[in-house]
């Protein structure tokens, strides 16, 4: 786990028409890293962007690219992703039978990976694979949709999740996404989040680089 709180703006809030510029404002704003959010229209209703669009901005931006795949089967995207320069990658236990085998298909490929829990889920679903990760996200609304309501009883998994980090000296980064404004980023990192994912609130802000800085707290 890093020291430092990480934000993580979510370009699905970005101008699709402009997401190169998007990259460049955003890492000119101090964020830390571009959230990627990938949906396939069957884990969730909407779809995205996908491969080639990481590939197009990998030439915008030094940031990392961290992309949260909400998508059915994601093993079979894994490579396309690390050819198109992501950095990290997380999949959601709901959506893989076998998810211990495709952390390790990521990792293998050079890159950091990560497990992603729905606001239903519980932490027990992940917990014997988190010494196999570099970050758990947990989602505080339901995927599929930006500039939703932040939901609470994310706070306690978030606190569950660090408590199991100590008593297995495991050091995995707690990621939270959806919702994400000053006001609940300080309640995540309070719980013992330190990475945020923030869409809307960074988006509509008149100053992005002022409200990345008031996520970091
Ligand atoms: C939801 C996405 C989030 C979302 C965050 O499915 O994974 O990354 O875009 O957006 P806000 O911050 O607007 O809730
Ligand atoms: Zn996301």
């Amino acid at each position: 786990m890093t020291d430092k709180i990480l934000v993580a703006p979510s370009i699905l809030s970005a101008d699709f028409a402009r997401m190169g510029e998007e990259c460049e404002s955003l890492e000119a704003c101090g964020a830390d890293y571009i959230h990627f959010d990938v949906m396939d229209g069957n884990f969730v209703d909407t779809i995205t962007f996908g491969p080639a669009m990481c590939k197009a901005l990998r030439s915008h931006t030094r940031l990392p690219i961290d992309v949260h795949l909400m998508v059915e089967n994601p093993i079979k995207y894994i490579i396309p992703f690390a050819d198109a320069g992501a950095d990290i990658i997380t999949i959601h236990a709901e959506a893989d039978k076998h998810i211990h085998r495709t952390l390790q298909h990521i990792r293998a490929q050079g890159l950091k990976c990560g497990v992603v829990l729905n606001p239903a889920s519980p932490i027990e679903l992940v917990k014997w694979v988190l010494e196999d990760c570099d970050m758990l996200l947990l989602m505080s609304v339901n995927p599929g949709a930006g500039g939703q309501s932040f939901i609470p009883g994310v706070l306690d998994k978030i606190a569950q999740a660090d408590a199991f980090a100590t008593a297995h000296g495991l050091s995995f980064d707690i990621e939270v996404d959806g919702g994400i404004n000053p006001d609940t980023a300080a309640m995540c990192r309070e719980m013992g989040a330190n990475v945020l994912v923030a869409g809307n609130s960074i988006f509509k802000a008149a100053d992005r680089a002022e409200m990345i800085r008031k996520i970091r707290g």
